[in-house]
């Protein structure tokens, strides 16, 4: 599995030098949370941050947008130097139009689950997604518990996937531990997401470590 840590339970003081440790650490994705305070009740960072980041760190710069109206950023957040864009279902209307338009900006498309969301809702939009992100906890903050009920549902995506021979990958985020991240795993996840797990002790160094030791490619 790649290992995606979160900025969203880093140091905001000291972003560059966390940003480093995990890289060091071998961590192929940088997760970059995004939210506007209408889409989730909470109020992160946006596009100058991950701007500021980008010359720091080869990192794959996974963006996960929390916002309404998503089709406003992602022209801002190509330029800023995403590689991966992902945005939530149940943020747009026009979904098939969304995953377009990422494509045309040169990034890579992820549609993103929440936990109420069913599987069925992907069924047209194979063609056009590079990632799918299940959320394992509600979207909008860092060191929430994992719903185990999702387990199923990461599962069934591996099924589909496997099925239609399809290469997309499955990412999980929220609530990722030592514990969780070989659930996943098994279970047919690609890539782990984890915040408060990395930045939330003394060495994110070391906790990248531990989930790659567990769980890594
Ligand atoms: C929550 C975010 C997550 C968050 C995960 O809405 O999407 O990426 O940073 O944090 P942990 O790993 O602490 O659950
Ligand atoms: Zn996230």
């Amino acid at each position: 599995m790649k290992i995606a840590p979160s900025i969203l339970s880093a140091d905001f003081a000291n972003l560059q030098h966390e940003v480093a440790q995990v890289e060091q650490a071998g961590a192929q994705y940088l997760h970059l949370d995004v939210m506007d305070g209408h889409f989730v009740p909470n109020l992160s960072f946006g596009v100058p941050i991950i701007k500021a980041l980008r010359p720091h760190s080869k990192m794959i710069f996974d963006c996960h947008l929390m916002v309404s109206h998503p089709e406003d950023y992602i022209t801002q957040l190509a330029s800023a130097g995403a590689d991966i864009i992902g945005v939530h279902y149940e943020a747009t209307a026009h979904i098939y139009r969304l995953l377009q338009l990422i494509h045309k900006v040169g990034c890579k498309a992820e549609v993103v689950l929440n936990p109420g969301t069913p599987l069925g809702v992907l069924q047209e939009l194979y063609s056009e997604l590079d990632a799918v992100l299940i959320m394992t906890v509600n979207p909008g903050f860092g060191g929430q518990k994992f719903i185990p009920e999702i387990l199923d549902k990461i599962e069934r995506l591996a099924h589909l996937k496997k099925e239609r021979g399809l290469l997309f990958e499955i990412e999980v985020d929220g609530g990722i531990d030592d514990q969780t991240i070989a659930l996943c795993h098994e279970k047919g996840a690609t890539v782990a997401v984890a915040g408060s797990f990395i930045f939330g002790g003394t060495s994110p160094k070391a906790q990248v470590e531990v989930l790659r030791k567990v769980a890594g490619d």
